[in-house]
């Protein structure tokens, strides 16, 4: 494994989710008003309880941090419950005191989604760039909705998305053809330009992939393999995502 990537493996997915938090409470202790990147998936809902709890109990302030959100489903509007905004707001925004003002998350509602990816990709630059910047892994090595091609993607785009990932992402619907076929997403470049980047998987289900983000080639087959190139990557991951590496 390249030196840029610090690897922890952890006991279970409490243990992974614990360890997350806890490495993004300091990050924002350090630096409370820095722009901080978030991703959905079920993967850091764990993460997130974890960080909820710590506002509770007081120990950090969350609420002057700027979020950005990696990615967002098209079309969908922001109150669907399926919508990332949704998600966000629910399982992590609202419970840590941040306030809509510094919510950021593509719009799903935009009627120029090309437009919306340029204005998005300028908000992220004005506030200075992202200090750190969590990822889930796609179960075909995607990372925010950048998903398996020939070529990587630049700065967030409106993309279509794979059956593979509609396939597994129809769980959260109630059927496969409700999932949009369309998203909004920060590109790779987007996510490369974050200071540090910490990507959570859990899982046997993703051992295979895990180890070809990070041992096989760099290629936008694998768009996670991109991470090889980052200066400054942690990966969290528990024990039965880690089998093969
Ligand atoms: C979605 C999101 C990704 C996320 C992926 C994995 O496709 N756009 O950002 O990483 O799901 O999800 P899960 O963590 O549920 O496996």
């Amino acid at each position: 494994m390249t030196r840029n990537i610090t690897l922890y493996i952890e006991k279970d997915y409490a243990a992974l989710s614990q360890k997350a938090a806890m490495i993004f409470a300091q990050n924002v202790k350090f630096a409370p008003t820095a722009a901080y990147g978030f991703a959905t998936g079920s993967t850091p809902e764990g993460m997130y309880e974890k960080t909820v709890q710590m506002h509770e109990s007081g120990e950090i302030d969350f609420s002057k941090l700027t979020a950005f959100n990696l990615d967002e489903y098209y079309p969908i509007s922001g109150d669907n419950p399926k919508s990332y905004k949704y998600f966000m707001a629910t399982k992590l925004f609202d419970s840590i005191g941040l306030s809509p003002e510094r919510r950021n998350i593509p719009d799903g509602e935009s009627k120029d989604p090309k437009a919306e990816c340029f204005a998005y990709e300028e908000k992220i630059n004005a506030c200075g760039g992202i200090e750190l910047q969590v990822l889930g892994l796609g179960n075909n090595g995607h990372i925010g909705f950048n998903e398996p091609a020939d070529i990587f993607t630049g700065a967030t785009s409106y993309v279509q998305l794979s059956e593979n990932t509609i396939q597994s992402n129809s769980r959260f619907f109630d059927k496969p053809g409700d999932v949009p076929r369309h998203a909004i997403t920060m590109g790779i470049h987007s996510i490369m330009m974050a200071k540090r980047i910490m990507m959570l998987v859990s899982g046997e289900a993703k051992a295979g992939i895990l180890r070809d983000a990070l041992l096989g080639p760099i290629t936008p087959l694998v768009p996670a393999s991109a991470l090889q190139l980052h200066r400054d990557v942690i990966v969290v991951a528990d024990k039965a995502a880690a089998t093969h590496l």
